[in-house]
């Protein structure tokens, strides 16, 4: 190595080294074993896991399958899709075992004479946490993260402590696929008797101009007595410059924290497309002796909700553009992967979303740490049930107990983070029509704002009359509505707050690449293929095509735009088919399907949503042997006004969006289009009338090859990084053969391994983690993952009756 490289190195680590000398950070990552059902005395020392199976954290036990209706058989009657009667609901939750109880066990060391403690993101669910075989903790709800303060349970020399968790799922404790296990990281901290707990600090922007920014620290200390407390804090900028220091010495108050004041000259303004992010470091020294270096993230923006007028991000109005998510990764299940992540935010940025909320639950932190970075704004929202059930075996019955604790926790955790613009305390929850439900949303509203007192609270409402009438929703600081999207002008004139906001949209349904005639807008639309039809105009009874809420975002400047239900397809709930439709078993909500390819309503959505980019979307495909000189509708998805349509070289005339109804608005649509075998092409004006744009799509010949596009050229050698090959099966002249079901096997050799595979066909019971699964409308996602060693991974697809695919990529 270069000398002078080397002394900067040395440097730099150095540094590191003394700032952190008192705190130490790990992930308890690998050395696990796992064992699925009871285990008695499985906390205990001696015990003996030596047949168990070794597993990496984060893992979901349940995604390996196999899929069975008997796993998630369920007898119910969904109130809130309308239902009255009990009926048969299968694949409910993905049809996956995730229900029984299951144990982790490993071994760790920690320095006995600091102080320990073990903080969960995440564990599926009903958690006890034992260490040297006492229990050390006890968490019910899956989702959210939590802490124990270990020292007085470790072994007095400090090595080989043995750590234990026991999970259990119960049946009927969730309307969707909730994963199963130690799904999300476990990390364990070691810190100086005097310490900034866990979430310890809280820091606010209370003024925030082009000039300057007021930034307020809030560090609150564990163990601090009556000491003399000095705290050395720098702010960081978004390049890692000072541009602001503290030095502030005091005693902690009964147990107030210690506040320090910074004025930031010309802040880089946090926002969607301007993700700066600052840094507070803060030094913390008792009695002159340093005992703790933390540091706090943080991004410097303002958020205004303005009766009549809406949301104002640093000054500016916006609609917010967003998506709900489920927790799932697809394949993956719901173990945690922070490439995964990263994946599903790039495609939705691509779309032009700049909001997510937390559909029903509390995030990965993961999650909330890349919406900082790549600017997202985020909705969290903690509950799907309160003290009233929808599942049998659901969260009311923790919620009087708990619910406060949930709540702290999950505003103390992501209280910092500028990606969150607002908490939801619930969703639909059947509460919000007891006479007394509104009682319980202000106690739950009042913990935010304690706790929090920057950002306003909504909830997600879908019985509109119930909370209209009985006060419900006026005591919200923002009032949400999921879909009813017909009563927001009733709900703006009744209400107080004078805004509306589409806390869930749309619920329009759809399978990748397949289309059903006519094209019609239609309720509960069912097949016997068990599919819903791409051409974007089916919905459930509840719900609507995405036109509608498009038209509520710029027909009305109270309105605050919407989360759309939903980014991507999720494991379980597969409306229209959930009742007694086994092997359906999950969504058909999706933007993106469950492989994480786009629908075509992605474009829909890109062609309103992404002002930057252009957008010029063709639908459906031309393979449609057998409709000869039938009509095939042709719909356009795109950011030009106006489209002309050629079917082999014939004009079908120019369409530009209009006001006929509200389809007519947002698509351009030639229902008059006869199928012919040959090229459809598309050419997009702007409003003066000049071309802008051609597209083409042909009918596919025979299924000749196949043909690999990744996301990623090179991965880091980390062990956990992830390249999405979409795999096409395709013509000699390289046309998508869009009707194409055939079996692809994978094999990976080299510097990683096969992780994963998923076609997005709801009905579809191939297991994910196998290295072969069936193309779906010619197409699948195959997912590979980094080695730990630098190299090359290569990646090799076959299928009979077609020339093999092969791709390689870099792993550094
Ligand atoms: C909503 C609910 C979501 C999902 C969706 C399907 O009512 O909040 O969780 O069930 O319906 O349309």
């Amino acid at each position: 190595m270069h000398i002078r490289k080397f002394f900067l190195l040395a440097t730099i680590l150095c540094s590191v080294c003394s700032l952190n000398a008192q705190r130490h950070e790990q992930l308890l990552e690998t050395g696990w074993k796992f064992h699925k059902g009871e285990a008695n005395g499985a906390e205990t020392i001696s015990f003996n896991d030596s047949q168990w199976e070794s597993v990496c954290i984060p893992h979901d036990w349940a995604i390996y399958g196999p899929f069975d209706r008997n796993n998630d058989l369920q007898n119910v009657a969904i109130t809130q899709n309308l239902e009255k009667q009990a009926s048969v609901k299968t694949g409910r939750t993905g049809g996956l075992p995730y229900v029984g109880v299951g144990w982790y066990r490993t071994r760790f060391d920690a320095d006995p004479d600091k102080k320990t403690t073990l903080v969960f993101d995440g564990a599926m669910s009903e958690a006890r946490v034992y260490v040297n075989g006492k229990e050390a903790c006890f968490w019910p709800f899956g989702y959210n993260s939590f802490h124990c303060d270990i020292t007085e349970l470790l072994h007095k020399e400090g090595k080989d402590n043995v750590l234990a968790v026991r999970l259990e799922n119960r049946p009927q404790s969730s309307r969707w696929y909730p994963g199963a296990g130690l799904y999300r990281n476990v990390h364990l901290i070691t810190a100086e008797k005097i310490h900034v707990p866990v979430w310890g600090t809280q820091i606010t922007t209370p003024h925030v101009a082009n000039d300057y920014a007021s930034v307020c620290l809030r560090t609150s200390l564990q163990n601090a007595g009556k000491e003399e407390i000095t705290i050395e804090t720098e702010i960081l900028d978004p390049n890692g410059k000072r541009v602001s220091f503290k030095k502030n010495s005091g005693r902690i108050n009964h147990r107030q924290p210690f506040t320090q004041n910074f004025i930031v000259e010309n802040p880089q303004l946090w926002s969607p497309e301007t993700p700066f992010l600052y840094q507070a470091v803060s030094k913390i020294y008792a009695n002159g002796e340093l005992t703790d270096t933390y540091t706090t993230r943080f991004g410097i923006r303002s958020i205004e909700f303005v009766a009549d007028k809406g949301f104002f991000l640093n000054g500016q109005h916006r609609k917010f553009q967003g998506v709900c998510n489920h927790h799932d990764l697809g394949p993956l299940g719901a173990a945690i992967n922070v490439s995964a992540l990263r994946h599903q935010l790039t495609l939705l940025k691509d779309m032009g979303c700049d909001a997510i909320r937390t559909a029903h639950n509390m995030p990965a932190p993961e999650l909330v740490r890349l919406c900082d970075e790549m600017g997202f704004m985020m909705m969290i929202e903690p509950f799907d049930e309160w003290d009233i059930a929808k599942c049998e075996n659901g969260y009311h019955r923790y919620f009087n107990e708990w619910a406060e604790k949930d709540m702290v926790n999950m505003l103390r955790q992501y209280r910092n983070n500028p990606c969150v613009v607002m908490w939801s305390i619930g969703n639909e929850v059947p509460t919000q029509c007891s006479s007394e439900g509104y009682k319980v949303a202000k106690f739950l509203q009042d913990i935010c704002h304690r706790e929090d007192p920057t950002r306003p609270v909504t909830c997600g409402m879908d019985q509109v009359s119930c909370v209209l009438d009985n006060g419900f929703a006026a005591m919200l600081d923002i009032p949400g509505f999921n879909y009813r999207a017909h009563r927001y002008e009733e709900a703006y004139q009744r209400l107080p707050q004078n805004l509306v906001l589409g806390s869930e949209t749309s619920s329009t349904v759809s399978s990748r690449g397949v289309y059903k005639f006519p094209a019609e807008r239609k309720a509960d639309a069912k097949y016997e293929d068990h599919q819903s039809s791409s051409y974007d105009l089916e919905y459930c009874s509840w719900s609507n095509i995405p036109d509608i809420d498009f038209a509520l975002a710029d027909d009305y400047q109270w309105t605050l735009g919407q989360f759309v239900w939903t980014g991507f397809d999720y494991l379980g709930e597969p409306s229209p088919y959930d009742t007694d439709a086994w092997p359906n078993h999950s969504s058909m909500f999706g933007i993106i399907d469950l492989a994480s390819l786009p629908k075509d309503r992605y474009y829909l959505y890109r062609s309103v949503w992404n002002k930057q980019a252009e957008t010029l979307h063709i639908l459906p495909h031309w393979n449609w042997e057998g409709r000869e000189g039938k009509e095939v509708p042709v719909f356009v998805y795109t950011n030009y006004p106006t489209a002309e349509l050629f079917i082999n070289g014939k004009s079908y005339g120019k369409q530009t969006k209009n006001n006929q109804s509200v389809e007519n608005r947002y698509r351009l649509m030639w229902h008059n289009a006869i199928y012919e075998p040959g090229e459809v092409k598309v050419v997009a004006y702007d409003e003066h009338g000049t071309a802008k744009a051609e597209k083409i799509i042909r009918t596919a010949g025979k299924p000749h090859h196949i043909e690999l596009v990744s996301s990623r050229q090179s991965l880091t050698a980390d062990g956990k990084e992830l390249a999405y090959v979409t795999v096409r099966v395709v013509d000699k002249d390289g046309n998508l053969c869009p009707t194409d079901m055939r079996l692809v096997k994978f094999k990976v050799k080299g510097a990683g391994s096969y992780k994963a595979s998923a076609n997005g066909d709801p009905t579809c019971l191939d297991l994910f983690h196998l290295p072969q699964m069936h193309a779906f409308n010619g197409m699948l996602t195959t997912i590979v993952q980094s080695g730990k060693e630098a190299g090359v991974l290569e990646l090799q697809v076959t299928a009979k009756g077609l020339k093999s695919g092969k791709i390689q990529i870099e792993v550094k």
